[in-house]
C-alpha cells in the first residue's frame, strides 16, 4: 500500500505510530478492511485502519449499523493515541452497564465508590415511570446510532430515520452533532468513542480539501464526515473502511463550518477533565491540531472588532438566515474554546506567541460582547435616544446605530427583569434576535458576566411561553417574515416562520440549557423544560425539531431519531441528577483575566480616551 507524499497528517501519523501497512489476506467467511493512509487515483486520501470482519456483502453496505461482528486485528485508536490500548483491555460498548474498562474508577472524577457506579446511575430525578422509560429507550437508540471505523466506534450518526425523507447528509457524523453524544458517552464511563472521535477527526484536519481550486485554512475541521466501506483495490471480496470528510465543499451552500474546530477543543477539554486523564491532550499531534484551530481563528484580518467574522451557515444554522458577520453564537464558542485551549496547551516557548495573543483576545473579546451585544430595559432605553453621526473617538453611540431600527416586537418582548445579549453587531445594525445556543453558551464559557448570566435565565423564565412553550427550545426569537423571509433567508422553503433555523424548536438544546443552569445554580429551570420534552419526545419519535410559534407540530421537513435530540435530552437527565459533572464543560475567568478585564473597562473610551497609568498585564 502506498504511502501518500509527506504532509502534515503523515507527519502526524509518523509521530504517532500509525501507517503500519498490513498484508492481503483472504479467508472463507472473512473480509478484510485494510487500513492505512494513502493517495488514490481521483485524488481522495484514505487514512484508516485494517481490520477484519464476518459481514455479509448486504450487511458490509452498512457499516454504521452494529449487525456486523467485527473483529479487528489492527491497531486501535488507542494505540494510535499511543494511550493504552495495548494492555489488551475490551474497549467495546457497553451503554446501559457499567463500563468494562478496569481504571474507571481511579480516572474518573465523576465515580462515586458507594457500589453505585456513576453519579448518573439513577437520573430520575425529574421524571416518572414514564421518565425512566423514556430514558432506557434514548440510551438504546444512542447506543444503536453508534458509527463503527475498522471495528471501532467512532461517532454517531446524525439522524436514523427510516421513514421515506431523503437522507441527504444525516446519515453522516457531524461534529457539532456528536458533541451531546460525546458528553453523554463521557458522563457513563464510555471513553473510548470520544477518545476515536477526537484522534480520528485531528486526522482529517489536514485534508486536502477545495472549492473550484480554492483551499481554505489548515486548522479547518470538517463539518462532517461519513464511514465508508469501499473494495480494495477493485477486488470486491477485500474491503477497507475509509473516512471521507466534508468540509462545506459538498454542504448545501458550501458553507465552510466555522464552529466544528472550536466544538472540537471544548470536546477535548471535557475528555482530560472526565476521564482525568490528560495524557490524549498532550500528545504533539493534538497539541499542533489545538494550535492550527486557534491559528486559523486569531489570524489579523481587515477587522477592527475582536470577535470572528464568518459567513451566513457557519455554524448550527447552517444555511442563509442573515447571521453572516459577528454571530453570538460563534463568538460564546470562541471564547469557550479559546479557554479551554489555553487550559491545555503545554507551556513552551513556540507557544508564547500564540498564548499571548490569545490572552489579549480573550479579554477584547469579552469587553466587547459585554458592552456592545448586552441588551436589557435600561440599554434598550439608552439606544432608543441615541444620537447619531458622532464622529469623534468618545463617541457613545460608537457602531452608529439609528434607534428607528428597534423593531416593534422588541419592545414588547423586553421584560422588565432580564436580559440577553443580541444576535449580530454590525456598523449600524444591531440583529436583536435572541439566539438561544449563543446566548446559552456565554453561560457556559463565562464570556457573559456572572449577572448577565443571571438576567439571560431571568429572560427564559420570563419569556417561558414564547421561547419555550410547548418544546424547548427555540432556535431563535422571533422568525422572519414576509418580506424580511424573502430577502434574508432567500426565500427559503425550509426556513419559513417558525420552523427549522427561522424560529423552530429544537430539543437537542436542552443539554446547553441544562448546563447553563447548573453553572448558575438554577436546575429548576432545566428541570422544568425536561418534564415538558418528556411529553412528547419520545412518543413523536425524537424529532430534529418542531414548528409553530408554540412548537405544536413536529417539523415540516424534520429527522426523525435525530441523535443529538436524544443525547442532548440524555446529557440534560445526566447533569441533573449529577449537577457537578457540568463542571467538565463549564469554563470561568482567572483572576489574570479579571485583572485585565478591569483595566480594559478603566480605560474604556466611553469614559476617557488615552487615560494614563494603568496597569496592563497583556498587550491589547
Ligand atoms: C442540519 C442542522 C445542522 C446539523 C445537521 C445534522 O443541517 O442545521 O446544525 O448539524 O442538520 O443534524
Amino acid at each position: 500500500m502506498a504511502l501518500p507524499e509527506a504532509s502534515l497528517c503523515l507527519d502526524r501519523l509518523l509521530l504517532s505510530g500509525f501507517g503500519a501497512n498490513y498484508g492481503k489476506q483472504r479467508s472463507l467467511g472473512l473480509v478484510e478492511h485494510r487500513c492505512g493512509l494513502r493517495t488514490l487515483g481521483n485524488g481522495i486520501k484514505r487514512c484508516g485502519f485494517r481490520s477484519v470482519s464476518f459481514c455479509r456483502t448486504d450487511e458490509r453496505k452498512n457499516l454504521t449499523k452494529r449487525s456486523c461482528f467485527l473483529r479487528c486485528k489492527c491497531q486501535k485508536a488507542d494505540s494510535v493515541s499511543g494511550l493504552t490500548a495495548d494492555d489488551g483491555r475490551p474497549t467495546s460498548l457497553s451503554i446501559n452497564g457499567k463500563t468494562n474498562v478496569n481504571n474507571v474508577q481511579e480516572l474518573n472524577p465523576l465515580f462515586q465508590s458507594d457500589g453505585e457506579g456513576f453519579t448518573d446511575g439513577n437520573t430520575n430525578g425529574v421524571g416518572t415511570v414514564d421518565g425512566r422509560k423514556i430514558e432506557e429507550e434514548a440510551w438504546d437508540l444512542l447506543k444503536e446510532s453508534v458509527v463503527y471505523y475498522c471495528g471501532n466506534p467512532i461517532g454517531t450518526i446524525a439522524a436514523s430515520d427510516t421513514s421515506g425523507s431523503s437522507i441527504l447528509n444525516y446519515d453522516q457524523v457531524f461534529i457539532r452533532d456528536f458533541i451531546p453524544s460525546g458528553v453523554a458517552f463521557l458522563l457513563k464511563g464510555e471513553y473510548d468513542i470520544v477518545r476515536n472521535f477526537i484522534l480520528h477527526t485531528l486526522q482529517l484536519q489536514s485534508w486536502e480539501k477545495t472549492m473550484d481550486c480554492h483551499s481554505p485554512g489548515q486548522g479547518l475541521m470538517p463539518a462532517s464526515f461519513k464511514v465508508r466501506t469501499v473494495p480494495l483495490d477493485g477486488d470486491d471480496s477485500v474491503t477497507e473502511d475509509v473516512l471521507d470528510p466534508d468540509f462545506g465543499e459538498a454542504a448545501i451552500g458550501r458553507v465552510a463550518p466555522v464552529d466544528s474546530g472550536l466544538w472540537w477543543i471544548i470536546l477535548l477539554r471535557a475528555y482530560g477533565k472526565c476521564t482525568g486523564d490528560l495524557s490524549v491532550q498532550e500528545r504533539v499531534d493534538v497539541q499542533t491540531g489545538i494550535k492550527m484551530i486557534l491559528k486559523l481563528c486569531l489570524a489579523d484580518g481587515f477587522d477592527m472588532f475582536p470577535t470572528l467574522l464568518v459567513t451566513d451557515g457557519s455554524c448550527m444554522i447552517d444555511r442563509r438566515m442573515g447571521i453572516h458577520g459577528h454571530p453570538l453564537e460563534i463568538q460564546a464558542l470562541f471564547y469557550s474554546a479559546l479557554l479551554c485551549a489555553r487550559e491545555m496547551l503545554a507551556p513552551e516557548d513556540a507557544s508564547a506567541d500564540l498564548l499571548r495573543a490569545l490572552n489579549n483576545r480573550l479579554v477584547a473579546l469579552s469587553f466587547h460582547i459585554r458592552e456592545y451585544y448586552w441588551i436589557d430595559m435600561k440599554k434598550l432605553n439608552e439606544i432608543y435616544r441615541y444620537k447619531t453621526e458622532e464622529y469623534s473617538y468618545d463617541a457613545v453611540n460608537k457602531f452608529n446605530i439609528y434607534p428607528d431600527q428597534i423593531p416593534s416586537w422588541l419592545v414588547d418582548f423586553m421584560p422588565a427583569r432580564g436580559g440577553y445579549l443580541i444576535g449580530n453587531l454590525q456598523p449600524a445594525h444591531m440583529d436583536f434576535r435572541f439566539f438561544s445556543l449563543g446566548n446559552l453558551w456565554s453561560i457556559v464559557g463565562g464570556l457573559a458576566t456572572v449577572d448577565q448570566s443571571h438576567a439571560i435565565l431571568d429572560l427564559v423564565e420570563e419569556k417561558w411561553s414564547e421561547l419555550v412553550a410547548d418544546m424547548p427550545l427555540k432556535i431563535c426569537y422571533p422568525a422572519l417574515e414576509g418580506q424580511e423571509w424573502r430577502i434574508i433567508t432567500g426565500s427559503d422553503p425550509k426556513n419559513t416562520a417558525w420552523s427549522y433555523h427561522n424560529g423552530g424548536s429544537w430539543p437537542t438544546l436542552l443539554w446547553q440549557l441544562t448546563v447553563a443552569c447548573m453553572k448558575m445554580n438554577r436546575p429548576e429551570i432545566a428541570e422544568k423544560a425536561v418534564i415538558l420534552a418528556e411529553r412528547r419526545i419520545s412518543r413523536d419519535k425524537w424529532p430534529e425539531y418542531y414548528d409553530t410559534r408554540r412548537a405544536r407540530f413536529i417539523g415540516k421537513q424534520s429527522r426523525l431519531f435525530q441523535t443529538w435530540s436524544i443525547a442532548g435530552y440524555l446529557v440534560a437527565k445526566l447533569l441533573l441528577a449529577n449537577p457537578s459533572a457540568a463542571k467538565v464543560l463549564i469554563t470561568e475567568e482567572d483572576s489574570e483575566l479579571v485583572n485585565a478585564f478591569s483595566c480594559m473597562l478603566s480605560a474604556n473610551p466611553r469614559r476617557k480616551r488615552g487615560q494614563k497609568g494603568f496597569k496592563q498585564p497583556f498587550i491589547i
